[in-house]
């Protein structure tokens, strides 16, 4: 093996540790020497093969020289690195920051606020009820009886205890008859369930807001007022509407709330399907049999009933043009609320 000359290796060593003018540097001469298959390394690896009086003082000026190097570079990296403390004072202040998005509610929840907020001015009770509900409830004191043909109007989803996903909010108007005397006017606004295929305007989960206002002689002029009240305060211009007589098994005479489509202004368009109309609601006069099941007296009692599409109304205010985004989870969208 070569001749172990300790001191110029110290000599090349302080030369290279002078020039080093980085951190960068400074590694490499931590690798050059100290590192795996460094010189001091290989030095102290190759001892072993020399005589003892030989290996004793090789020995001891190549490990002076290993740990001078060590507290050599360890102080050169504490300098290097107040440098770079100092350079970090050297922000750019005005330049901008960093944007941090802040929460804020999802479109449909500030639709639902407004929409209590106008009821309760007008005197109406929010009112809440299950999302899992039993046939009774959601078909049968609905006068919806078993096997009749009106269960398909609802494309239920079948729970294994027997019972089901309400497929409409109406089953919280008896469960409300039930506790309640009249007169009364609530309002219901609620997730429902319908096992359908999804399109632009049709989700398998989505909301509505049921109404229903019971007294001595509530007609169906009353609920047109109502309603047409409700729409111009929920979008702060008259709305043009349009009663179609309809059928529910619930309510007689029913009929179908259309409202001008405000995505194309009645002119036409894909989330109108090119009628300038959008179905906003059904609606109608509480059947006799239906106050019945609440346990109300239909002589003395009636009153009318409806169902808005909670999705459809936040469609026409912000002019959204496909329902599953609300349930998309997409922040592009969400962010523009
Ligand atoms: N429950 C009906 C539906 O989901 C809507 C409705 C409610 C109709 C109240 C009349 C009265 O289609």
């Amino acid at each position: 093996m070569d001749k172990i000359d300790v001191k110029s290796l110290r000599n090349r060593a302080e030369k290279d540790l002078k020039k080093a003018g980085n951190l960068k540097e400074l590694d490499l001469i931590f690798k050059n020497y100290l590192g795996k298959k460094g010189e001091i390394t290989s030095i102290l690896r190759s001892l072993k093969k020399l005589s003892e009086n030989k290996r004793k003082k090789t020995g001891k000026q190549t490990n002076e020289l290993k740990s001078y190097l060590e507290e050599e570079i360890n102080k050169k990296k504490l300098l290097f690195a107040k440098d770079i403390e100092k350079r970090e004072e050297w922000l750019d202040i005005t330049a901008p920051g960093e944007k941090h998005y802040i929460g804020h509610l999802h479109p449909l929840t500030l639709v639902r606020r407004k929409i209590e907020e106008i009821f309760q001015a007008m005197g109406f009770s929010v009112v809440t009820g299950p999302e899992i509900e039993n046939e009774w409830y959601n078909f049968d004191a609905l006068n919806i009886p078993k096997d009749h043909p009106a269960r398909d109007m609802w494309d239920t989803f079948y729970l294994k205890n027997g019972k089901l996903l309400r497929t409409h909010t109406s089953p919280v108007q008896i469960r409300y008859m039930e506790k309640n005397k009249p007169p009364f006017r609530i309002i219901v606004p609620g997730r429902i369930f319908r096992h359908e295929a999804t399109d632009a305007s049709h989700e398998t989960n989505f909301y509505q807001v049921e109404g229903l206002m019971v007294g001595k002689d509530i007609s169906a002029a009353n609920f047109k007022a109502v309603i047409q009240e409700f729409l111009s305060r929920f979008f702060n211009k008259k709305i043009k509407t349009r009663l179609r007589p309809s059928f529910f098994p619930f309510t007689e005479p029913s009929f179908e709330v259309d409202m001008t489509c405000l995505v194309c202004d009645g002119k036409g368009c894909s989330t109108c399907s090119q009628t300038g109309w959008i179905e906003l609601m059904g609606a109608g006069m509480v059947h006799p049999n239906v106050l019945k099941a609440g346990g109300i007296d239909s002589k003395n009692w009636q009153g009318f009933a409806f169902g808005i599409g909670m999705d459809r109304l936040a469609m026409m205010k912000y002019k959204i043009n496909d329902i599953r985004l609300f349930y998309s989870g997409d922040l592009r969208f969400l962010r523009q609320f």
